[in-house]
Order: structure tokens, then sequence, then C-alpha cells
């Protein structure tokens, strides 16, 4: 197959992660392309939480009440970065795409920006590939 996969990552973990898969896709067989995303107003960790600050509390309230989270998350806009020109804006070319990124709170702010911008990937086999934990470097 012919997979595309795009990634963006602050401090390389999901890098890594990428690349572990990408040399375990090719040992099957498979083609792989990478489109690594480029966050146009990257900050430091604690700037690229003051971003979504505000709705710190209310993702706190929804560990405890299902009814509140299923309002919170029908009520969430998703915070977005612009992001550097694709190298593959159009991704009907490829069999599957496999989007990766760092879990920050929600979905980082540059893979929600190329979730809006990228084209043809209706209908597509989607994989994704999401790093998370507390080694957050500053
Ligand atoms: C703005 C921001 C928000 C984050 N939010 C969470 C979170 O909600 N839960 C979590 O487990 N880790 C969170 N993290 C930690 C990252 O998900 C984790 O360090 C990730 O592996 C970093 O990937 P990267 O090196 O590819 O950027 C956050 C990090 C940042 C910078």
């Amino acid at each position: 197959m012919k997979i595309l996969m795009v990634y963006f990552s602050r401090t390389g973990y999901t890098e890594r992660l990428i690349y572990e898969v990408k040399k375990n896709l090719e040992t099957k067989g498979n083609t792989v392309y990478i489109e690594r995303l480029r966050s146009l107003n990257e900050k430091s960790c604690v700037g690229e939480i003051w971003k979504d600050l505000h709705h710190y509390p209310l993702i706190f309230f929804s560990l405890f009440s299902k009814w509140w989270r299923q309002r919170y998350i029908s009520n969430y806009t998703q915070v977005e970065d612009d992001i550097a020109p694709l190298q593959y804006s159009d991704v009907s070319e490829f069999d599957m795409v496999c989007i990766g990124g760092p879990k920050w709170a929600h979905v980082a702010y540059p893979v929600a920006r190329y979730l809006r911008l990228v084209k043809g990937l209706e209908g597509k086999h989607i994989g994704s590939l999401y790093t998370f934990g507390c080694r957050c470097r500053f």
C-alpha cells in the first residue's frame, strides 16, 4: 500500500514513534511517505496550555459527571494553530493516511488545523497515532 504518515511533534516523542511505525510498515512491503506539520505559532509548553487554559477547569469536572462531559464535548471549540504549507494538501493518491500527534488536552492545535485544511480524506482508511503523558519539555 501507499501510505502517508502525517504528524506534529513539538518535543520529538511522537516523531520517534512515527519513524518506528514507518520502519515496521516498510518491512511489510508498504511504501511510506512522511508529512511533518509545522506550527507557525509555536510557544513554550506553558504558552501552548495558555491558549486553551479556560477549558481546563471544564475538563476537570468532566472526570466526575457524564452529564457534564457530554455537554462539554458537544460545545467544545477546538483550538487551532496556523501551519506551514502542506507538501500533500490532497491525499487522494494514498491508500491509507496515518495521522499522529501529542495529546494536548484534546487534539494538538496544528493537527486540528490540518484536519480542517486537508483534501481527499473522505472514505479513506485512516490510522491514528497519539502520544501522551507528563514528560512535557518546557
Ligand atoms: C499544551 C500541552 C498539553 C498537553 N496535554 C496533555 C494531556 O491532556 N494529557 C496528557 O497525558 N499529556 C498532555 N501533554 C503531554 C504531551 O501529550 C506528551 O508530552 C507528548 O508525548 C509530547 O509529544 P511530542 O514530543 O511529540 O510533542 C500536553 C503537552 C502540551 C505541550
